[in-house]
């Protein structure tokens, strides 16, 4: 499938769409405290999106059952909301959210610590995921390539000694969650697919404290660490410019 190139017109409604993903997060985050459950993380983001006038892209999708992914600790992604998880002090937890505004998607995530207990590598963990991630936007430009983003990630994940994840991925993103071209976060250089003005990636490493393998546990979604280190996702949607990224999502 060919990457599609959005319009200014329509990356404007991809900036409305994200600005609804940014609400809902930021309302999501400031209930995440230690006896919450991801339940109640999922019932406060699912009103704050109705409130919005916008609906869910995770939710349906593929069968997923809520309008979040709640991934706590070794949890890499897609973490179902439960009623029995309750966050505990010291914990971190991935929330991710994807909405559809007027026809348009827009996908985000962020990981966030849980009370003030969190250890002084955990810490770490999250500030270098988040810098792997503004890092990878800051070589967005028309000519640059997706090996570019993936490089950049890995670069910053691999000098702290963490590792990137393979077998989840960014993507292209539009009228649609998940568009080509697919943004690994690891990668060569000026190896692969050229930007261009126009296309709306979901650039979204994840990252492990221990070694890179992930499994999928028996409920079809919850992604975790295989040695069971503690885990990081930050995700923004992201236009090409000519004057080189917008983040669509802040
Ligand atoms: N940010 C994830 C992605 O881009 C969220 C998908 S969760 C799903 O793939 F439930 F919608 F699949
Ligand atoms: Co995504």
């Amino acid at each position: 499938m060919a990457i599609m190139i959005k319009t200014p017109q329509e990356i404007e409604k991809m900036r409305r769409s994200g600005a609804a993903v940014r609400d809902v997060l930021e309302h999501v985050k400031a209930r995440v405290k230690p006896g919450v459950t991801t339940l109640d993380l999922e019932v406060a983001a699912e009103s704050k999106i109705a409130a919005l006038g916008a609906t869910s892209a995770f939710k349906g999708y593929r069968g997923y059952p809520c309008v979040l992914c709640t991934s706590v600790n070794e949890q890499v992604v897609h973490g179902i909301p439960s009623n029995d998880r309750v966050l505990r002090d010291g914990d971190i937890v991935s929330i991710d959210c994807g909405v559809v505004l007027d026809g348009y998607y827009s996908d985000s995530a962020i990981t966030v610590p849980v009370g003030a207990e969190v250890a002084p590598k955990t810490k770490r963990l999250l500030d270098v995921t988040k810098a792997s991630l503004e890092t990878a936007i800051k070589v967005v430009r028309p000519g640059a390539t997706l090996g570019d983003i993936g490089a950049a990630v890995q670069e910053v994940v691999e000098a702290d000694g963490f590792s990137v994840v393979r077998e989840f991925v960014g993507h292209g993103i539009g009228t649609r969650m998940h568009e080509d071209p697919q943004v690994p976060n690891y990668g060569q250089r000026g190896a692969g697919t050229k930007l261009r003005a126009g296309m709306v990636l979901a650039i979204e490493p994840m990252v492990n404290l221990g070694k890179p393998g992930v499994q999928v546990l028996s409920d079809g979604w919850t992604a975790v660490t295989e040695d069971g280190s503690l885990s990081a996702h930050f995700e923004h949607t992201v236009a090409v410019t000519a004057e080189g990224a917008a983040i669509l999502t802040q």
